[in-house]
C-alpha cells in the first residue's frame, strides 16, 4: 500500500491537501497528543460531493481509512449512501473511533477517551486537594457533549458525591432533593462534596445555576465553588492504553481494507472494541446503532455503572439491600 495522508479531514480532501506519508513522516506520532494531520468537523455538503469524488479519483485513492469522531462517521456513511450518484465513492472505507467523548457506535471505547479521562480525573483530584477550607462544595463541569462517559467515569474515579448527565437530564424536584441531601451531609460532618456535571446535562440548569442553588440552600453551612475543567481534557500525551488500542484498531482496519482490495470489493465498516475483542460492523447499517438526536450510541455499556455514584454519596452507608447497585452492563 502507498499511504496518503489527508490534511484537515474531508474539507482537506475536497481541497486536495494530501501528501504521501513515509515511515519517517510518522515517526513519533504514537506518543504525540493532538492530531498531526489536523481535525476538521465539517461533513461535506451535497454541493461538495462532486469535487470530493474528483479528488478521490485524481489522487488515485483506492480505499479510505477514516480516523475520527461522530461527524467523520456521518461523512463516511454519507459517501456510502451516495455511491450510486458518485461512482468514485465505490471504494472500501473503514472508520476507526477517535473521540474523547466516547460516543461512537460499535466500540466500547474510542481512541482518546482514556487520555481525556486521565486528564479529567487529575483535574478533579487537584480540585479536591485544593479544598483547604473546610466545608466546601465543588460544582465541576466535564466535556463529552451529550455523552456522559467522561463525566460518569471521572466522577466515579474521583469519588464524586453527585453526577449530572444528559442521558438523565436535570429536574427541579431532583435538585431540591439533591440540595437537601447535600445540606444533611454537611450537617453530619462531611467537609467536601464533589458534584460533576456533564457540559450538556441540561440547557437551563447550568453549572453556574447549580452552584447558586446549592449555595442558597446551604445558607452559609458550606461554601460553593465552580470549576469548568475545559480543554485540558483534549490535550496531553496519549496514555499507553490509548496508544495500544489505536495500534490494534488501525491494524485491524488495514486488514479489512486489504481484504476488500484483494477481492475487488467495496464493503465498508467501522471497527471497535467489543468485550475485549476487535469487531467490525457494516457502515451502511450504522444508523441502527445510533441515537441520532443525542449523537451517541443507543446502547451505552457504562451506564450500568451509574449507581456507583449514588452508593458513594450515601455517606452513612445506609442503603437498603434493594438499593445496592449491581455493576453489570446497562439493563442487567
Ligand atoms: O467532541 C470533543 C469535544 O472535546 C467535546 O467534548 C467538547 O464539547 C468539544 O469538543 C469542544 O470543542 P472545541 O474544541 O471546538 O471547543
Amino acid at each position: 500500500m502507498t499511504m496518503i495522508g489527508v490534511h484537515g479531514g474531508f474539507p482537506g480532501l475536497i481541497d486536495g491537501r494530501v501528501s504521501e506519508l513515509s515511515w519517517d513522516d510518522v515517526e513519533g506520532w504514537v506518543g504525540d497528543g493532538g492530531a498531526e494531520l489536523g481535525t476538521r468537523r465539517e461533513i461535506p455538503t451535497v454541493e461538495q460531493l462532486y469535487t470530493l469524488g474528483r479528488s478521490i479519483e485524481s489522487h488515485r485513492i483506492d480505499a479510505l481509512l477514516v480516523i475520527g469522531g461522530y461527524n467523520a462517521y456521518l461523512a463516511s456513511h454519507l459517501l456510502v449512501r451516495e455511491r450510486d450518484r458518485y461512482p468514485a465513492f465505490n471504494i472500501p472505507i473503514v472508520c476507526v473511533p477517535a473521540s474523547i467523548d466516547n460516543n461512537l457506535p460499535g466500540s466500547e471505547l474510542s481512541i482518546g477517551a482514556d487520555t481525556a479521562l486521565n486528564n479529567a480525573v487529575r483535574s478533579l483530584d487537584a480540585v479536591k486537594q485544593s479544598a483547604a477550607a473546610s466545608h466546601r462544595c465543588f460544582v465541576t463541569e466535564t466535556m463529552g457533549r451529550k455523552c456522559g462517559y467522561l463525566t460518569l467515569m471521572s466522577a466515579i474515579a474521583a469519588g464524586a458525591e453527585q453526577v449530572y448527565l444528559h442521558e438523565e437530564g436535570i429536574t427541579l424536584t431532583q435538585l431540591a432533593a439533591d440540595s437537601e441531601r447535600m445540606v444533611e451531609s454537611f450537617r453530619s460532618g462531611r467537609k467536601l462534596y464533589l458534584v460533576v456535571r456533564n457540559e450538556r446535562a441540561s440547557e437551563n440548569y447550568t453549572t453556574d445555576v447549580l452552584a447558586k442553588i446549592f449555595a442558597q440552600e446551604g445558607k452559609g453551612l458550606y461554601d460553593v465553588r465552580q470549576a469548568i475543567i475545559g480543554h485540558v481534557q483534549q490535550g496531553g500525551d496519549p496514555t499507553p492504553f490509548d496508544r495500544i488500542m489505536a495500534t490494534k484498531l488501525v491494524h485491524n482496519a488495514l486488514g479489512l481494507l486489504a481484504e476488500e482490495l484483494e477481492r475487488g470489493g467495496t464493503q465498508s465498516s467501522y471497527v471497535g472494541l467489543v468485550e475485549g475483542e476487535i469487531a467490525h460492523h457494516p457502515l451502511e447499517r450504522m444508523y441502527d446503532q445510533l441515537d441520532r438526536d443525542s449523537r451517541r450510541p443507543r446502547e451505552q455499556w457504562w451506564m450500568g455503572l451509574r449507581e456507583a455514584v449514588s452508593l458513594v454519596s450515601h455517606s452513612t452507608g445506609t442503603l437498603a439491600p434493594e438499593q445496592v447497585p449491581t455493576f453489570g452492563p446497562a439493563g442487567e
